[in-house]
């Protein structure tokens, strides 16, 4: 698959076979959110993968509309240093993430963390020191489903020159 193909085919996937996913492959998904864009390179995340089942659990728990945390074999929290720009710095290595477990054939999904009322809850869980925000969660897994979603069409967001 090209990265044009893959870029366009990305979906957000929440439900996973059991088979777990090599270590290898879970490092260099995580390797592709360290090199995403940041504001002047502050670079402000951090990444923690946890496995551990009891422990996903409780984070599934602990999430509104994360449930199926608890089915994926990896979910990869991330986290950021509250500088101007964590948000957009963090929304680019979350995205980065679920392209780099895509290109891997896994499938894995946004799972929204910053501004939701459990996000120090969930800091606390993985041991994040505390002037950390949480970005998002990731769970990743080999996909059970293929979703489909309607988009809305390329005619109706382009705009050249002007709105
Ligand atoms: C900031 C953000 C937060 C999201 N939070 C959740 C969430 O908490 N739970 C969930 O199931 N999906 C969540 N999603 C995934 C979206 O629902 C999904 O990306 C959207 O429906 C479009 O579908 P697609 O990713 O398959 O194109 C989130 C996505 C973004 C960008």
């Amino acid at each position: 698959m090209d990265a044009i193909e893959m870029l366009k085919t990305r979906r957000a996937v929440r439900a996973y076979t059991g088979e777990p996913v090599p270590k290898k492959i879970i490092e260099d998904i995580v390797d592709c959110g360290r090199l995403a864009a940041t504001a002047i390179n502050i670079q402000p995340w951090e990444f923690v993968v946890v496995i551990d089942p009891a422990l996903r659990r409780r984070l599934a728990e602990t999430t509104d509309h994360g449930k199926f945390i608890a089915d994926a074999p990896v979910c990869v929290v991330v986290l950021c240093q509250d500088t101007k720009y964590y948000l957009e710095d963090g929304s680019a290595a979350t995205e980065n993430i679920l392209l780099a477990a895509r290109a891997h054939g896994l499938g894995a999904c946004w799972v929204a963390g910053d501004k939701k009322p459990f996000a120090s809850e969930i800091c606390r869980l993985v041991g994040a020191p505390q002037n950390f925000k949480l970005v998002s969660l990731i769970p990743i897994g080999y996909p059970a489903e293929s979703p489909e979603k309607t988009k809305r069409p390329l005619s109706a967001v382009l705009h050249w020159e002007k709105y």
